[in-house]
């Protein structure tokens, strides 16, 4: 398998740090869609046509592991929750915490994600001067991990927002040093980051704990349905351990908001810089009667849920996908070892020339007229599939319809598009300041 050299990963080296989408970008561009990375052992191979993708993620599945030094480190911040725990475990995880996330649910917890919008919103008060230019990406995040709070603990986190945020962006720098050894590059040592660490899992740790032990005082476990069918209630009556509980709560805090505010901050910045579409979005968000749901039907949004998607295509959150095989395969024509890492790539797939004509291109309509069925992957693929999803895309309809109602966005004076930054998710880097002008504003 065609690949760079040992030199030219050491020279790459720093390049890699700071921006692996563009290294990633060019060793396909250079070496084609399965490119081996030289390391010692078990070979290390990126995966990018969508074919093999779907093989890994979900054809031949049991037989790619979550095994990688990617989980681990996640692993180390929230312990094997759901997203990072490997099996046998995860389908019975997996089972408990699915009715979270079912439509049912989902209906009942429309209303509060549009509370933690409307009160994030207000809170920062965007629009004391119309016109005013505002960096979205706080509030993003703060909406985001609101939102988690409401619908998947019932628990109002906002006493908690500050910690909560520093915490978990100590533990995404600390995943992100650890986890970037997912490009084989060199070996880390540390020492500060794990303090760091440290003090990041306690703070999450002691939320966890007060949130836990809070519902449990609620009410007399005895009462019939008290605990409620939100994840929390779930997860406390059943059979799991406090710090397995634990774990998930911080799995679902880490997992459901930055990647939640990422898609976010992108979205908005990509309907700034295209009002048209967002004018389209505007009526067509009007004509719906009512505020936009989690669940509004995409016939009648087909716009909206487009740009969405849109948007989740060039900006996947989640830009970097790995496997370990259990035992050797052959993908495409080349014969795997087991062991093998395999490292795939939302990013370089949904900016795959051969697959998307105008690869960079924001043309939402690509979506209504039937977009390619398979390399498309923000969420994933296969039983691993984010559990998220369907919350996750209502959110995003939800947040969104709320800001269109009130704002009309657009670019500052000199814009140019920040530049993306590979935490956990990618982020904007240096945040992403847009303007906003009341939508009733002449
Ligand atoms: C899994 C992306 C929102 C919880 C995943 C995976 C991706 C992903 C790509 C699969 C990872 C893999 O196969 O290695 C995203 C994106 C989101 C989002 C882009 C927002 C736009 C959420 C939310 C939650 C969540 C809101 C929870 C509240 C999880 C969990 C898993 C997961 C628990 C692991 C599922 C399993 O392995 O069974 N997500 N996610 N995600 N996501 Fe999300």
């Amino acid at each position: 398998v065609p690949g760079p050299s040992s030199a030219d990963m050491a020279r790459a080296f720093r390049s890699v740090r700071r921006d692996p989408l563009t290294f990633l970008t060019e060793v396909t561009e250079r070496f084609g869609d399965t490119v081996a990375f030289p390391v010692p052992g078990a070979p290390a191979v990126l995966l990018n046509d969508p074919a093999h993708v779907r093989q890994v993620l979900q054809t031949s599945a049991r037989n790619w592991g979550k095994q990688t030094v990617q989980y681990a480190a996640l692993a180390r911040v929230t312990g094997p929750g759901l997203l990072a725990c490997a099996e046998p475990n995860w389908i019975e995880h997996r089972r408990l915490a699915a009715p979270a996330f079912h439509r049912r649910r989902l209906e009942a917890v429309s209303e509060q994600v549009r509370d933690a919008a409307r009160t994030v919103l207000a809170d920062q008060n965007p629009t004391a001067h119309s016109g005013s230019v505002v960096d979205v990406s706080p509030l993003m995040h703060r909406i985001g991990l609101d939102a988690v709070g409401r619908a998947i603990f019932s628990s109002d986190l906002t006493a908690s927002t500050e910690r909560l945020l520093d915490a978990s962006s100590a533990a995404a720098e600390f995943i992100v040093r650890l986890g970037r050894s997912v490009l084989p590059t060199a070996q880390w040592a540390p020492t500060r980051t794990n303090l760091r660490l440290r003090s990041a899992r306690r703070e999450l740790d002691a939320v966890a704990v007060d949130i836990i032990a809070a519902r449990r005082r609620t009410a007399a476990p005895s009462t019939p349905d008290f605990h409620g069918d939100d994840l929390l209630g779930l997860l406390i009556d059943s059979e799991l351990t406090d710090v397995e509980i634990r774990d998930e709560l911080i799995t679902m805090v880490i997992a459901g908001h930055e990647t939640v505010a990422a898609a976010l901050s992108w979205t908005l910045m990509l309907l700034a810089e295209h009002t048209e579409i967002q004018d389209r979005m505007r009526a067509e968000l009007g004509a719906l009667g009512s505020p936009v749901s989690m669940l509004t039907p995409r016939e009648q949004l087909p716009i909206t849920r487009a740009a969405i998607d849109e948007a989740l295509r060039l900006y996947p959150p989640a830009w970097a996908i790995s496997r370990r095989s259990l035992a050797a395969e052959r993908v495409g024509d080349v014969d795997l070892p087991a062991g093998t890492l395999a490292i795939i790539s939302p990013w370089l797939l949904h900016r795959r020339g051969k697959s998307w004509p105008e690869p960079t291109q924001f043309r939402p309509e690509r979506f209504i007229q039937g977009a390619p069925t398979s390399g498309y992957i923000p969420l994933g693929q296969g039983p691993r599939l984010c559990i998220g999803r369907d919350f996750a895309l209502g959110e995003m309809l939800v947040v969104i319809g709320e800001l269109l109602s009130s704002y009309r966005l657009d670019t500052p004076p000199g814009w140019t598009r920040p530049e993306p930054e590979t935490l956990v998710a990618v982020h904007p880097r240096g945040g992403m300041p847009l303007r906003l002008t009341p939508a009733d504003h002449h």
